[in-house]
């Protein structure tokens, strides 16, 4: 089973947000944290993880743009390939209260579900709030991932 994790981080939350996330899973699966600024859809097409957990944060009024057209991009390449990613989910880190952020949470999800080559998308995207622009996260808000994750965990029944 692998897992792989994308990021888009600019002051590094979004990767402490991804290995919080990675340390809920056991040790026996293989999970991978990159940034999609570093790492093609390509490179990850071709060795295709179970599970896909696509990161972002909201800027300027916009919901992970960047994670949004990489996935428009490996969807793409599986798509010619015909292999598919079996569960997805994501996150986006965020400054705006967390009621603020509802609706861009839906459009991100909503991006996922239509990708045609993950299979199932999880019902529910995660949310973690920080203090200032450069961070941190709030001390809650990991906690509240950490209990995200696992029920995610339980979905995809590893
Ligand atoms: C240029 C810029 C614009 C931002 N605009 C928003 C915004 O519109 N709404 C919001 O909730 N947070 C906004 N933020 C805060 C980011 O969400 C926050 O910096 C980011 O989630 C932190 O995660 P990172 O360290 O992984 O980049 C903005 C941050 C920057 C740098």
């Amino acid at each position: 089973m692998k897992v792989q994790i994308m990021t888009d981080t600019k002051f590094g939350n979004g990767k402490l947000l991804a290995e919080a996330l990675k340390n809920e899973f056991s040790n026996e699966i293989d999970v991978k944290i990159d940034d999609v600024k570093d790492v093609s859809p390509k490179s990850i097409a071709e060795d295709v993880p179970n599970v896909i957990i696509l990161g972002g944060a909201i800027r300027m009024f916009r919901a992970g743009p960047k994670s949004k057209k990489w996935l428009t991009e490996i969807n793409k390449i599986l798509e010619k390939s015909g292999k598919k990613i079996q569960y997805g989910t994501g996150f986006l880190t965020h400054a705006l209260p967390t009621d603020r952020v509802q609706g861009y949470a839906k459009k991100y999800l909503n991006k996922m579900e239509k990708a045609s080559m993950i299979e199932k998308t999880y019902s529910e995207l995660l949310t973690a709030r920080v203090k200032t622009q450069e961070g941190p996260i709030f001390p809650e808000e990991m906690e509240k991932a950490r209990g995200y994750i696992k029920d995610f965990i339980n979905w995809i029944g590893m």
